[in-house]
């Protein structure tokens, strides 16, 4: 059995007296959630800080990018030994806010998983198409490139695939869940082609416009293990209910 996770992406969101008001109202509404994987991903900024806070409880520390060289002259940027260090249990790559406004490509998240792996780091590795490859019949194409250039090489310890439609992130349209579970079925196949039975225990999450309102039909789908929550997680009452889905109908 796959063991649901349910992730915050802040993005570039909330400093940090904001994200102590966050905290203390999120942390005592999940506090009793055992059945789930939580994990929220703050800015670079405020990492410290909520490692410190989320100590001794049931909700791990992502960070929201990484660079794949442990040390050297690059200027701006953190080594999977700094996020290590700090206390990141996982780190977000691939994400399509990277690939677009930062031109990451394939090869560079594929470096950036190699080396957060090496470092012991687990990744939520972000694919998916955007509304014109999607018009244009491509999305499953995309997706099998986006998964075999991110995943070459890589082995499946510690790797979360989120799948996030490009025209559903920011966008209040979500994937309804029969578009959702074509693309999460068909990951999981490609994915049981890379790695055999052992894709049967990878969590496949959804991202784009989720919220307390739909997570909980999403999740009816077999194929889909969980959240990567943008938006509807900046607040602790909505991420809390995000969380607890199917269980406060
Ligand atoms: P959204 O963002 O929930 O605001 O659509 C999701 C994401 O980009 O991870």
């Amino acid at each position: 059995m796959r063991k649901p996770f349910i992730a915050a992406n802040w993005k570039m969101h909330k400093t940090i007296p904001e994200t102590q008001e966050f905290l203390s109202a999120f942390i005592p509404l999940v506090k009793d959630v055992k059945d789930v994987t939580i994990a929220i991903a703050p800015p670079f900024t405020s990492l410290a800080m909520v490692a410190e806070r989320l100590k001794n409880t049931n909700i791990l520390l992502v960070a929201q990018n990484i660079f794949y060289e442990e040390k050297g002259a690059y200027t701006g940027e953190i080594s999977p030994l700094m996020l290590v260090d700090i206390g990141c249990k996982y780190v977000i790559a691939g994400h399509s806010e990277r690939r677009q406004f930062f031109y990451e490509t394939d090869d560079i998240i594929n470096k950036k998983i190699k080396a957060a792996q090496k470092s012991g780091l687990g990744v939520i590795f972000c694919i998916g198409e955007s509304l014109a490859e999607r018009d244009t019949g491509k999305t499953l194409a995309i997706l099998q490139r986006e998964l075999e250039g991110g995943l070459d090489g890589i082995n499946p310890e510690d790797i979360v695939i989120a799948y996030e439609p490009v025209w559903a992130i920011g966008t209040g349209k979500t994937a309804t869940p029969a578009q959702a579970q074509e693309a999460h079925a068909h990951i999981r196949e490609k994915l049981r082609s890379l790695y055999g039975n052992k894709a049967d225990e990878l969590c496949i999450l959804y991202g784009g416009s989720v919220t307390p309102e739909n997570v909980d039909s999403l999740m009816e789908c077999i194929d889909l293990d969980g959240a990567l929550v943008g938006g509807a997680s900046l607040k602790a009452d909505s991420f809390s209910r995000i969380v607890k889905f199917r269980k406060e109908l």
